[in-house]
């Protein structure tokens, strides 16, 4: 089987992709990284099994079964049992979190910077000065952790199996591979997607009245198993400065973007509380 995703190609039991020259060897190491932490906390990465200069590409092994994380939350948010399945996967994923923020290990890193968009959906929120995107601990970034990166495989354990691949820059609120910055950036991308960015043609079976303490289930399972209290205030904000990120570089600065905001940020779907209450 051959199929292409952009830069991605699966050929057979191997996943080739191909990366900017100058970003080869350090997404290698991060993706070595990645593999080395899943297998000590007990999660799934691709193993990276050779990169190929030339091409400029790494070729991994391929998880058989690997289908985004949207496919379950779009059925348990459509048909409602949101305290088994849904939360137990969000329990999971926030430890495997956790583990890559204690853990994911890179010989050099840099300091992440907020992008510019980022900033801006920042002043959007009522942070004017940015300061969501100084606080709280500081880590590693896996640079890419939402649902299109992530899977739930099958498990005969009590646990949910968690999958994470492309540990890179997303290209909205990550520019490099080998970032290290506040924890609430990779948090944010995932509770964005929590709340509901996902594909538009999705968002008809959601119940959105579902949505109720299911960011809060994830947060309460990364602040335990991180042994850390998180500032929920910067991680909201952060959170719609995510979104407002993605659907600028998705859409541009038109109307497409600020109707894809509000439906994602509404008083129906209760999604407003961190900023309920201001002027
Ligand atoms: N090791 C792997 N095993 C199985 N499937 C994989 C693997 N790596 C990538 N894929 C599949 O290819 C898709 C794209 O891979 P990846 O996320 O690494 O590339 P990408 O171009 O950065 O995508 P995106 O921009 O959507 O994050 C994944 O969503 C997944 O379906
Ligand atoms: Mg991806």
């Amino acid at each position: 089987m051959s199929q292409g995703s952009g830069t991605v190609e699966i050929r057979g039991e191997l996943v080739r992709k191909r990366y900017a020259r100058e970003e080869l060897q350090a997404e290698h190491a991060k993706a070595q990284a990645l593999w080395e932490c899943a297998r000590r906390h007990e999660f799934i990465a691709p193993r990276p099994l050779r990169v190929d200069e030339a091409a400029s590409a790494i070729e991994y092994e391929r998880i058989a079964g690997f289908s985004a994380l949207t496919g379950p939350y779009v059925r348990e948010m459509s048909t409602g049992d949101l305290h088994g399945r849904l939360a137990a996967i969000l329990r999971e994923v926030a430890r495997v979190l956790a583990a890559i923020h204690q853990d994911l290990r890179l010989p050099v890193t840099r300091p992440w910077e907020a992008p510019p968009l980022l900033l801006q959906g920042l002043r959007r929120a009522g942070d004017r000065d940015g300061r969501s995107a100084t606080v709280g601990p500081r880590a590693v970034l896996h640079g890419d952790f939402g649902f299109s990166n992530l899977a739930v495989l099958p498990s005969d354990g009590p646990r949910p199996r968690i999958a994470v691949i492309d540990p890179s820059p997303n290209g909205f609120t990550t520019l490099r591979v080998d970032l290290e910055g506040p924890v609430l950036v990779d948090l944010a991308l995932f509770t964005s997607c929590v709340e509901g960015r996902i594909p538009l043609r999705q968002q008809p079976r959601i119940r959105w009245s579902a949505l109720g303490g299911l960011r809060e289930v994830f947060v309460a399972a990364y602040e335990g198993a991180a042994g850390t209290a998180l500032d929920l205030e910067a991680l909201g904000m952060l959170q719609y400065a995510t979104a407002y990120a993605y659907f600028s570089r998705v859409y541009g600065a038109g109307l497409r973007r600020e109707a894809a905001l509000a439906l994602l940020y509404n008083r129906l779907k209760g999604n407003r509380r961190w900023w309920e209450g201001r002027p």
